[in-house]
């Protein structure tokens, strides 16, 4: 039997997906007179990598890449500056104004229940299986679903220098990107988040003040997030490792 367009299932399938990056940010603990994202890695823009692992997808209709106002680097640096499916939003105080502001753009182009990938500019090495993986959660869960990574450390609660317990770990998960959600949704929880004076961190944390509970979907560790100066080389290893496997993002 073929599925009718009123079965909500393949109704989601037709929706589209855009990715949205957010690329406003100075790099304040990495500390080069550089954003970290315009950083050359294997022989390309930080940010580059980020969006190469989409653009080419066949299920991403666009991107949209999320600037500072000082941005001085983008239209230089970037082989996407010129890009047709690339467009440019301005961007806010901290990241979840940058991603609010994004939105507003793709409203112009997307509806609102497509879905909307926020992902990193500083996060190079995302695995095209890791992105499948997450679109086909997307199919079942309208909620929304990121990537994830179970804790493999102890983790410890501290003050003043000392440990005040030791926090037990089986449940906990490192939240990365992309992170997926309806845009409709993405934009009520990040006003609804701003309207209570809440900075979020990543998108997950809106939607959840709203009492939804996004899906986790456990990708790969080495979908780092350049933060601080050791984590260029690593990124540079992990896509060389990515390369060696025939599962690298770089096109
Ligand atoms: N970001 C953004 N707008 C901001 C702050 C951050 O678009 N106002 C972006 C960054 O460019 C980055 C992503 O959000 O791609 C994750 O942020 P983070 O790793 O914290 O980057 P920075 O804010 O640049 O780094 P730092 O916090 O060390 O200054
Ligand atoms: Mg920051």
């Amino acid at each position: 039997m073929t599925a009718s367009s009123s079965d909500p299932v393949s109704a989601r399938r037709s929706l589209r997906h855009w990715v949205l990056i957010p690329a406003a940010g100075v790099g304040r603990r990495f500390g080069a007179a550089v954003p970290k994202q315009y950083l050359s890695l294997a022989g390309r823009p930080v940010i580059d990598h980020a969006i190469a692992a989409f653009i080419d997808h066949p299920a991403i209709a666009g991107c949209v890449v999320v600037l500072g106002e000082s941005d001085g680097w983008w239209a230089d640096t970037s082989g996407y500056a010129n890009h047709p499916r690339v467009h440019r939003a301005p961007g806010g105080a901290e990241r979840c104004h940058s991603v609010r502001n994004g939105l507003d753009l793709l409203a112009g182009l997307a509806d609102e229940q497509d879905w909307v990938l926020v992902h990193d500019a500083a996060r190079p090495c995302l695995r095209r299986t890791d992105l499948d993986l997450l679109l086909d959660t997307l199919q079942r869960e309208p909620v929304g679903a990121l990537l994830a990574v179970p804790i493999a450390d102890t983790v410890k609660r501290g003050s003043g220098g000392r440990i005040d317990a030791t926090v037990p770990r089986a449940d906990l998960w490192r939240a990365y990107t992309p992170q997926a959600f309806q845009l409709g949704l993405l934009r009520r929880a990040l006003d609804h988040a701003d309207a209570s004076d809440l900075v979020v961190t990543d998108d997950a944390s809106a939607v959840e003040l709203l009492g939804e509970r996004p899906v986790l979907v456990e990708g790969h560790a080495d979908n780092i997030k350049i933060t601080r100066p050791e984590d260029l080389p690593l990124a540079e290893f992990h896509l060389a490792q990515q390369q060696n496997a025939g599962s690298g993002t770089v096109d």
